[in-house]
């Protein structure tokens, strides 16, 4: 029987140092040997967001031990060690050069191969390290900083089908948590205090509703929810809006996954339909369950990432780096940091004001 190949992953693009082993089992599922996540919630939180410079300076603090507890949690000797696979980008600069330098540094001293990995592609495959996934599929990655409907037709391979063209899904959950005065990051808690809300309290704007395909808008509710947050004076009303943001997000959601799945089948032409959400937001259990009925009304298999798997994590960078090794796509060992990094590296710029849609 041949060698199953040992992948390590390293994770630093923003506030989370990670480092994680995946290899193999005999039918050729994925398996987590290591997965360890070191958040820095302690250090922004009173900054009330992440600070670039002082997330660099923990990773660089960090990072040492966060590999070497991987490597002793999951029973392998660092020699055996196949590849060394370690985010590029999109991120922060500082932070990405902590991991990618660590990599790049490891995958030398043991000659080994590099691999160096898009975050985003880490999102779009987290879901093949605890389901059978096979390509193309539609993903919708819902997280801190992106929010886009994907056809992910292979390994590297995507079409943009939507884009949000402004905030992300995740950002608007924080920025409502921070005006809500909801400690930092406050975008899960809005789940929790959204269950002792009325939902229906207030009538937010859901902007691009009517037009603009499956491309996103979360701005204009931001704005609404500043406005409406100064006039709150006790804890429900507090729940009440909570509730009301969450509720809002949904049905934009819901339309907007309906167009995505006419337009995936239209530009993709798969032969299965398959839908999966990825990113820190797919955690939220309202969305899932929505998104859950849709595929059920409209015959999509739903996947999600198991919820730990949801936030950023290196598994899901091993992951990207297995099926890059077992490709042989490796890289060399000056692979710059790349701060922005389209998934799809054709498709518009759909940002900022006057965007045409
Ligand atoms: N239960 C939840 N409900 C809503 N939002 C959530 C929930 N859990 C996490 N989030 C949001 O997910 C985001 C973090 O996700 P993730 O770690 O994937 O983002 P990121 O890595 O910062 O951004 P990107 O992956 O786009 O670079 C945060 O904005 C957070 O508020
Ligand atoms: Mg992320």
């Amino acid at each position: 029987m041949s060698k199953k190949p040992l992948i390590l992953g390293i994770e630093t693009s923003c506030d989370e140092t990670a480092a994680s082993i995946i290899s193999e089992n005999d039918r050729g599922n994925p398996i987590v040997l290591a997965n360890i996540v070191s958040s820095q919630e302690d250090v922004h939180k009173q900054f009330g967001g992440v600070v670039p410079e002082l997330a660099a300076r923990s990773h660089i603090e960090k990072i040492d031990w966060i590999v070497k507890k991987a490597i002793d949690n999951s029973g392998i000797r660092i020699n055996e060690l196949d590849a060394i696979a370690s985010t590029a980008g999109p991120g922060l600069i500082v932070c990405l050069s902590v991991g990618l330098s660590f990599g790049k540094a490891l995958a030398a001293s043991l000659n080994k191969p590099f691999i160096a990995v898009n975050h985003l592609e880490g999102h779009a495959l987290s879901p093949m390290l605890n389901s059978k996934l096979n390509y193309p599929y539609l993903l919708l990655l819902i997280s801190g900083g992106h929010s886009q409907y994907l056809g992910v037709k292979n390994l590297g391979k995507y079409k943009r089908l939507g884009t949000t063209i402004d905030d992300a899904i995740g950002e608007a959950f924080d920025k409502t948590a921070k005006l809500l005065g909801i400690e930092f990051p406050g975008g899960p808690q809005i789940e929790v205090l959204a269950k002792k809300g009325d939902p229906n309290k207030y009538n937010l704007p859901k902007p691009i509703f009517n037009k603009g395909g499956c491309n996103l808008s979360f701005a204009g509710l931001k704005t609404a929810i500043l406005k409406i947050s100064k006039e709150i004076k006790n804890d429900q009303e507090k729940f009440n809006l909570a509730a009301s943001f969450q509720k809002t997000i949904i049905e934009i959601l819901q339309k907007k996954t309906k167009i995505a799945f006419t337009e995936f089948e239209r530009q993709i032409k798969p032969k299965e339909k398959k839908f999966v959400v990825a990113g820190g937001v797919a955690a939220n259990k309202e969305i899932r369950g929505m998104l859950i009925k849709i595929c059920k009304e409209e015959n999509y298999e739903p996947i999600f990432p198991s919820i730990e798997l949801c936030g950023d994590n290196a598994a899901m960078i091993a992951m990207v780096g297995l099926e890059k090794f077992k490709l042989k796509k490796f890289d060399e060992l000056d692979y710059p940091a790349k701060p922005r990094w389209a998934l799809d590296e054709d498709a518009l710029f759909l940002k900022g004001a006057g965007v045409k849609l």
